[in-house]
């Protein structure tokens, strides 16, 4: 297909951009990267960011969803990988995806966009025009494409809040965003701001050098990224009868239970942690290292803070923490697009309508669409993939978008349950339903498991689709592009997820339980007959035999 596309940025999202719509027959794709490498903020990167914009992870990262749900839905990460990875394998996994589907060469690595406008031709064509600069060589060139999708990801621009006095206080102050890792600080003790994911990894980190004092406006719910049973967490939320039994369940109900279960784990109330939301209306925080650093002493729950001092920091209950040598904003990211008009789109307090968080409704072509801009309980990449498969579908004229109207009203019905749900914060405006809206798309794509017909012709595929867990190779078992190798990666999800422990041969020394217990009823017979001979009353009980 002749029609030019262009996917701006080369992260998780961008690269599966490119692969979908080069599959789905367009072969005028060209990638804007504006750092030299591919990965956006899995790559993890030593130096300052560049842009105000620019997303990496800490040197530690390591990933809160497992690997069998991150994996694309036809490339499963290696079976050696472990399941909660370190960023370095998500890094390498991406460059894996993009050599196995030849997708390096419409990439183009340092190469910014500085401006995407509607060209004048757009109210009869629906092009664009994309401005960029080639950082390499400093030239600046104007393009015109036929289609775009932006994927330049919106864990980039911090929020930076403000408390009063913050001005003057003398200590370090960072976001998240910028933390390296431990070596790049420096003192003895530090407040970490926020109780998202950001927050609890670093927590965990310093804690171990630093005294922390963990300051959060609203509490958490913790969760654990090992289940007790001490399998990824993902493998037992995400599946098909769960989803459904969420959807039907009363929320109060479903609540009370995973209120129950998060107690019994760990002490929300004992360790001053409770939030006044539900565990359903946040992002969850995975912290399997931080209760027991609450534990230890080493880190300290305190609620927001009220004010700076020169040195030290004094909470809203009044105390006051002197001395402090670190301050870490943990406190989350602002959506922005800086090289697109606000006229075209302006986003505040991170508030999007976008129809199903891809299209403009006000456009009048469906030419410009969003990648990626979700926040689901669940693995961002297979959402990515989805949505590129099902934008390279509407770019080609397969799947036909609804008017604008019907469009805003989607926009609305989404909002109304997002607040209805989701405790009112940035971080909740682009909430998703993980398989819901992967199915939701997958419909339209035409890859969504028929699940009546699986019951019939193959009812193990079927069972293990409805309670087993959610990966992502069940939307490559038919329609386009499926994917020969989707149905044996369902079924070997669990090698790949025990794989990585095999790291050591277990030794059988102690009989099975069944065999421990025919041996415990033997021995008390023999002993029992034992003293049974061996006293005086057996002489008599055997006379009158
Ligand atoms: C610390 C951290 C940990 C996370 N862990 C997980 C996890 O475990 N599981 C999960 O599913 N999600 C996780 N996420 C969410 C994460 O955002 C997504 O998984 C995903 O990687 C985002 O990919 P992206 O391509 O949309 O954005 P990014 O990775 O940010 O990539 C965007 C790319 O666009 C480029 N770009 C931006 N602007 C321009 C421009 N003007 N011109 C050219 N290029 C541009 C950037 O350089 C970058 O390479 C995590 C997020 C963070 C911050
Ligand atoms: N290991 C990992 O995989 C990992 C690590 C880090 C991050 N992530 C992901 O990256 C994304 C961003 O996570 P994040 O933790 O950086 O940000 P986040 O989830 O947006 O959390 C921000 C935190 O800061 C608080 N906050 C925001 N503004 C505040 C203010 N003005 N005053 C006080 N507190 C404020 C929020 O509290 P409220 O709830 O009250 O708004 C929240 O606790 C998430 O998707 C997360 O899952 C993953």
């Amino acid at each position: 297909m002749e029609k030019r596309v262009a996917v701006i940025g080369a992260g998780s999202s961008g690269i599966t951009a490119v692969k979908n719509l080069v599959e789905a027959g367009f072969n005028q794709v060209v990638c804007y990267e504006r750092r030299d490498v591919i990965g956006g903020l899995w790559f993890y990167k030593e130096t300052a960011a560049r842009w105000n914009d620019e997303a990496c992870v800490n040197r530690s990262t390591v990933v809160n969803t497992s690997k069998e749900f991150l994996a694309y839905s036809d490339f499963p990460m290696p079976d050696y990988f472990a399941n909660f990875c370190h960023n370095s394998d998500v890094e390498e996994y991406l460059k894996k995806y993009c050599k196995h589907f030849g997708i390096e060469k419409y990439i183009k690595l340092n190469t910014e966009v500085l401006s995407l406008k509607k060209h004048r031709s757009y109210e009869s064509t629906g092009k664009w025009e994309i401005q960029v600069k080639d950082h390499s060589t400093g030239n600046e060139s104007l393009e015109d494409f036929d289609f775009v999708i932006v994927a330049n990801g919106h864990h980039g621009e911090p929020i930076l809040p403000k408390f009063p006095g913050l001005e003057n206080f003398q200590g370090v102050t960072m976001h998240s965003r910028d933390y390296k890792d431990v070596r790049s600080t420096s003192g003895s003790r530090a407040v970490i701001v926020g109780i998202g994911n950001s927050a609890g990894d670093i927590s965990v980190e310093l804690g171990k050098c630093m005294k922390v004092f963990l300051s959060t406006r609203s509490g958490a719910w913790f969760h654990f990224r090992l289940h007790t049973s001490g399998l990824p967490w993902d493998y037992y939320y995400h599946n098909r009868l769960g989803h459904f039994l969420r959807q039907i369940l009363p929320r109060s109900y479903r609540n009370s239970k995973v209120k129950d279960k998060l107690k019994k784990r760990f002490p929300h109330d004992l360790f001053h942690l409770t939030p006044d939301f539900e565990p359903d209306d946040a992002n969850p925080t995975l912290v399997d290292d931080l209760t027991d650093k609450i534990a230890s002493g080493r880190v300290v729950i305190k609620p927001n803070i009220k004010l700076f001092t020169k040195k030290g920091v004094i909470f809203e209950d009044g105390t006051f923490e002197d001395n402090i040598d670190l301050v870490v904003f943990a406190t989350g990211y602002n959506i922005v697009y800086p090289f697109i008009d606000k006229e075209l789109l302006n986003v505040q307090d991170n508030k999007v309508s976008m129809y199903l968080l891809m299209w403009l409704p006000e456009l009048t072509k469906n030419t410009l669409a969003f990648l990626g801009l979700c926040q689901p309980i669940g693995s961002m990449f297979p959402i990515a993939e989805m949505q590129s498969r099902f934008i390279a579908k509407v770019f080609k004229g397969e799947i036909v978008l609804p008017s604008k109207d019907d469009m805003c009203k989607e926009i609305c019905a989404r909002n109304k349950w997002q607040s209805s749900i989701y405790h009112d914060s940035p971080r909740n405006t682009i909430r998703v339903p993980w398989l819901p809206y992967l199915d939701q798309l997958a419909k339209a794509v035409g890859c969504k498991p028929n699940m009546y017909k699986l019951l019939v012709t193959e009812p193990r595929l079927f069972w293990r689709l409805l309670t087993g867990p959610g990966v992502s190779y069940q939307y490559r078992l038919e329609g386009p592009n499926a994917w020969p190798g989707a149905r044996h990666a369902i079924f070997t999800v669990m090698d790949r997820i025990k794989k990585p422990f095999a790291t050591r041969p277990l030794v059988q020394r102690n009989a099975s339980w069944g065999k421990q217990f025919v041996l415990m009823t033997m021995s008390f017979v023999v002993f029992a007959a034992a003293t049974f001979f061996a006293s005086e009353d057996s002489k008599w009980y055997l006379k009158c035999f």
